[in-house]
């Protein structure tokens, strides 16, 4: 009787040491998976220039559904939501990121990169690989980046989208590439705030138009559009908010241009602070 009762205190003892030197495996077996907790990892050393994610730590079998930025799905464990907001700021400050690194996240929902000073992406390794694994991505933030107009190119296939944000970047709008956001049919947001705009034409071809048919709420502000502006967005059926102050706006507005607006709820035109 006694022996058995040693017996079975040994074994649990030796288990608690087992546990103990597997890092607790077994304490995380529904937490995030092991190949996405890899990927995480290598990703780490891109955006940790202020050590906000020291809390990434490489103990194995760290659960990385409760690391800083990170949104798993409770029942699978998989990762749906990514922030990778690292405050890196100033002009001198830019890079080539390599998309690939995201490839595992295979259920991402939403992925933020704003403020991370990516210029673009290494040569063979952007956007463009993602949008095949992205079945689910609905909300990219790219915000208070370095990108310019080829990128947009690069997201064109990213047909799951509703919510794309490119504030702050280089945008010129010489775009020959207004088709890759047209792609995007059921965007339901885009913003395009402070950035080089002048116009949505492409070069060679002057009659395209913005054409997103679910497109709710689009943000112009701080760009450099004139008043032709109104006639590139006539086909945007369902606007309810459009924000274009601080443009190249002047003078009387044509009428005519604005019929298509009728059914705008709200168009912030910012007359005053345009100085208009
Ligand atoms: C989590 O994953 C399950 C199974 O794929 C799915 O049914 C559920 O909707 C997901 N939940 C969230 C919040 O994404
Ligand atoms: C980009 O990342 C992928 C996945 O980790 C890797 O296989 C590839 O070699 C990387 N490419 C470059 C140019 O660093
Ligand atoms: C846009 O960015 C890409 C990638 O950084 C670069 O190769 C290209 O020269 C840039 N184009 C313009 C017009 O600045
Ligand atoms: C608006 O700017 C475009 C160039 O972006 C130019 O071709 C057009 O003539 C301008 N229209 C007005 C009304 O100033």
């Amino acid at each position: 009787m006694m022996d058995s009762k040693w017996l079975w205190f040994m074994r649990m003892a030796a288990m608690s040491v087992l546990l103990l030197l597997e890092g607790c495996r077994w304490c995380t077996i529904d937490a995030c998976v092991e190949h996405e907790r890899v990927a995480l990892l290598q990703l780490k050393p891109f955006f940790n220039h202020y050590n906000e994610f020291d809390s990434w730590d490489e103990l194995k079998g760290s659960d990385c559904c409760k690391w800083k930025g990170i949104e798993c799905n409770t029942t699978t464990g998989r990762l749906i939501g990514l922030s990778l907001d690292s405050m890196r700021s100033g002009y001198l400050d830019y890079w080539y990121l390599n998309a690939s690194l995201f490839l595992p996240f295979k259920e991402l929902k939403r992925l933020y990169l704003t403020g991370s000073g990516i210029a673009g992406c290494v040569e063979n390794e952007g956007f463009e690989k993602l949008s095949s694994t992205f079945r689910n991505l609905q909300f990219l933030d790219l915000s208070q980046n370095h990108l310019n107009d080829s990128f947009i190119l690069s997201l064109s296939q990213f047909s799951s989208l509703q919510y794309l944000n490119l504030a702050y970047n280089l945008l010129e709008g010489k775009w020959p590439h207004i088709q890759g956001l047209n792609n995007l049919k059921i965007l339901k947001t885009l913003d395009l705030r402070w950035n080089q705009m002048e116009r949505f034409q492409s070069f060679k071809d002057d009659d395209k138009k913005l054409e997103l048919t679910h497109l709710e709420e689009l943000n112009l502000e701080a760009n450099l559009f004139n008043n032709s502006v109104f006639v590139t967005l006539d086909k945007l059926s369902n606007l309810k908010s459009l924000s274009i102050g601080f443009n190249q706006l002047n003078g009387l507005i044509d009428m005519k241009d604005l019929d298509a607006y009728l059914l705008v709820i709200y168009v912030d035109m910012a007359i005053k602070a345009c100085g208009l």
